[in-house]
């Protein structure tokens, strides 16, 4: 029965994962939440959560697609038959995702083409919200399609569902071999020129300076587990999907979860200290603090950066390029990964082959897209986004943990397939964190922020 495709290597199956996991989240999602938890002090928590919870959670998701051998609902249904709805759920999740995450990726293909010879002039804001991607100001002027938008669009999809018709080993496997090292090479070059623009002291300072009050605020340890989670796309049924691939005999999961973790910590860090390098450079041209020239998510990318790539003292077209073509390699790495997790899913359910799962699972999610690709579609982006994030992220992770660990009580059987084929073994810590200490303090946390909510 064993027909499943597998990775050629090791080393793609790596990639694979480091490609799913670092993406639009790490470059402009990380830098914004952990300035605005607490700067350096923020640390923390994070590394409390990737350490207790991020990193045991991907060994979990690593083991259980390795031992059960299919996608998230078909992988949970065979390590306890309640549990495919679990599977499903992350593959819900995942979808809408996908239809979003796309128009992210489109919009960062139009700019960086558009960046080149700075088709924006002085007002890339304008460029925006105004003449190009035409987006609506308020969230009732909802219109039609933006061709701007609509034709990278396309082109997402086609390198998306390209890729995906090939295959684990022809398609996804070589598409990360290619997009990763390349996002690494380009990426660190922007950072070695923001670090030498006048200002990028004053933004690292603004970036580190640990606000220690922050530290017993639920919500700043609910926003680094959501961020651990979202970065490490973790509980979104992706990472089961992927080792689900792996061969049968040995390959060491453990370690494969640790440099995972660590390589996606490592690109966070290195964005958080170039876009805050970038920052302060700006704020440095503007003459203000920095503080006052932070901002977060789709503003950060697309009006904070341009802005900053029209002062830039020389070059400004081909830093400008470079970073939105290192967002395109950044996302379109994850949507393969999220796309990946429904056509596996479908395919195992009905016993069709990828082709059809492809354009089926594929086709839908590009279809839905297009709604994003629409003058009001930014506020959709947000009102999904928010949606995701708040009720999607964090709480997927604890069901999961909940479920593995009290549900079925499977972590002991886990940990021994885990220890069977790798060479790091797992203690007891692994089953502490994954039993006790991550739904006791994500649960506490998630309560506690109800309530607060409430009051
Ligand atoms: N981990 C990706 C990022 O940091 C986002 C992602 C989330 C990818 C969920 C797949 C699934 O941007
Ligand atoms: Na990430």
């Amino acid at each position: 029965m064993e027909n499943r495709p597998q990775w050629g290597t090791r080393a793609g199956f790596i990639l694979a994962a480091v490609g799913s996991a670092v993406g639009l989240g790490n470059i402009w999602r990380f830098p914004a939440v952990a300035y605005e938890n607490g700067g350096g002090a923020f640390f923390f928590p994070y590394l409390f959560a990737l350490l207790t919870a991020g990193i045991p959670l991907l060994i979990m998701e690593f083991t259980i697609g390795h031992k059960y051998r299919g996608s998230a609902p078909l992988s949970y249904a065979r390590l306890n038959k309640k549990f495919e709805w679990l599977g499903w759920w992350q593959v819900a999740v995942s979808f809408v995702i996908s239809t979003y995450y796309a128009v992210i990726i489109a919009w960062a293909m139009s700019f960086a083409v558009f960046s080149f010879n700075l088709k924006w002039g002085d007002d890339p804001s304008g460029f925006l919200f105004g003449s190009y991607l035409k987006l609506a100001e308020t969230p009732g002027q909802v219109g039609g399609i933006v061709p701007g938008v609509f034709i990278p669009l396309i082109l997402v999809w086609v390198i998306t569902l390209g890729v995906l018709f090939k295959g684990v080993k022809k398609g996804i496997e070589v598409a990360n071999k290619i997009f990763i090292p390349a996002l690494v090479i380009l990426f660190l070059v922007i950072v070695v020129r923001a670090l030498t623009l006048d200002g990028a002291a004053q933004g690292l300072d603004a970036f580190f300076k640990p606000d220690w009050s922050k530290i017993a605020d639920g919500k700043v340890w609910v926003a680094a587990y959501g961020q651990i989670f979202f970065s490490l796309s973790i509980a979104f049924a992706i990472m089961v999907t992927y080792s689900s691939y792996l061969p049968k005999k040995k390959t060491d999961l453990t370690n494969n979860a640790f440099i995972t973790g660590f390589a996606n910590s490592g690109f966070e860090l290195l964005a958080g200290i170039g876009v805050f390098a970038a920052l302060g450079f700006m704020a440095n041209q503007a003459g203000v603090p920095v503080n006052e020239v932070v901002t977060a998510g789709v503003g950060l990318a697309f009006v904070v950066f341009p802005q900053i790539i029209n002062e830039f003292p020389a070059l400004n077209g081909f830093f400008g390029s470079l970073f939105f073509i290192c967002l395109v390699l950044a996302g379109l790495s994850s949507l393969i990964s999220i796309v990946e997790t429904f056509v596996a899913g479908v395919q195992d359910k009905f016993k069709v082959s990828r082709t059809k799962a492809v354009a089926v699972g594929g086709g839908l999610s590009a279809l839905i897209s297009i709604l994003f690709a629409t003058k009001g579609g930014l506020y959709f982006l947000d009102a999904a986004d928010y949606f995701i994030n708040q009720f999607g992220v964090a709480l997927a992770g604890l069901v999961s943990v909940v479920l593995v660990a009290w549900g079925s009580r499977e972590l002991k059987n886990l940990q021994s397939h885990a220890d069977s084929i790798s060479d790091i073994k797992l203690g007891a810590w692994w089953r502490i964190c994954l039993g006790f200490i991550t739904p006791a303090v994500l649960g506490y946390m998630m309560v506690q922020n109800i309530i607060t909510n409430i009051k």
